[in-house]
């Protein structure tokens, strides 16, 4: 295989959690993977890459807050020039915020939408740019969650953006598909990160609950009764980055252990 012939990936949001998981998960599947995250998280992504290399993998580092346009172009301009092409954009780099709606500040619903929606928005749009002009067609996924199909108490601006990233997916999916690009959302339930560390302390914080309570009360909703892993949710990103989901598209799909049903 000629390396313009390795299929190629930008991960967002992949220093740690579900974004290191997936982008470790396509490089084992043969992918060229750019794994991308902010700038203080260099360390971490340098960790990253050298994992996957260890295991025989293809990888660069490359920083962006995807909350500026401009830093998403440039992460999709360096991977071209580095891999040549960019077949699959995985969209997952997110950020929580835990407080009741009347506590809620536009400031902090500011921050969210920037991250988590326009930041989709950004990734989106860079990705299918890029695709368009090579004219290969190409797999646009986005990080959503169950908060994408049901809000959550506490979780009000959080829901919001990821009931954003849900109708954007839908869109994009549509007036891209004449480009043989296809845009699909995944949706967590619970999975067992950084960021479900800082809902558990900001929930049982403001409800003066021991540590640890918030997780434990919503882990009771998980039909197959464990807490999700990222690499639960990275195997499925794997078949929405893979030709096995050539069909799919305009879906913002739950993979949640069974909590919410639709
Ligand atoms: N953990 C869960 O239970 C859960 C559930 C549903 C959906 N999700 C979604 O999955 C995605 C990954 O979540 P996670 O649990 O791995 O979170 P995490 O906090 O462990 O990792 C998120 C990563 O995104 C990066 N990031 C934050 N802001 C960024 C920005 N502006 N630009 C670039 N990178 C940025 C962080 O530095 C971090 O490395 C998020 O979109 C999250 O909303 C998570």
């Amino acid at each position: 295989m000629t390396s313009t012939d390795q299929r190629t990936a930008i991960v967002t949001g992949a220093a740690r959690g579900i974004g290191k998981e997936i982008a470790e998960r396509l490089a084992r599947d043969g992918l060229a993977v750019a794994v991308a995250d902010l700038d203080s998280m260099r360390e971490e992504l340098d960790g990253v890459v050298q994992g996957i290399e260890r295991s025989g993998g293809r990888s660069i580092a490359l920083t962006a807050d995807v909350s500026d346009p401009e830093q998403v172009n440039a992460l999709v301009r360096d991977t071209v020039q580095r891999f040549s092409k960019l077949d699959v954009f995985a969209a997952n780099a997110g950020i929580a915020a835990v407080n009741p709606l009347l506590d809620t500040t536009l400031d902090e619903l500011d921050r969210l939408v920037r991250v988590n929606l326009y930041g989709v928005f950004n990734s989106y749009q860079a990705a299918a740019r890029q695709m368009i002009e090579q004219g290969t067609g190409g797999k646009i996924i986005g990080a959503a969650s169950i908060a994408a199909h049901k809000g959550f108490e506490m979780l009000g601006g959080y829901s919001v953006t990821k009931w954003g990233v849900r109708g954007l997916t839908q869109v994009a999916a549509q007036e891209w598909a004449k480009h043989r690009i296809t845009v699909n959302a995944y949706c967590p339930g619970i999975v067992g990160t950084a960021m479900w560390d800082l809902i558990d302390e900001k929930m049982t914080e403001q409800s003066g609950e021991e540590r640890g309570t918030a997780l434990r009360r919503f882990s009771e909703m998980i039909a197959l009764g464990r807490v999700e892993e990222p690499n639960d949710v990275a195997s499925f990103v794997s078949y929405l980055a893979s030709r096995d989901s050539d069909y799919m598209t305009g879906q913002s799909v739950l993979i949640d252990g069974g909590i919410l049903y639709s």
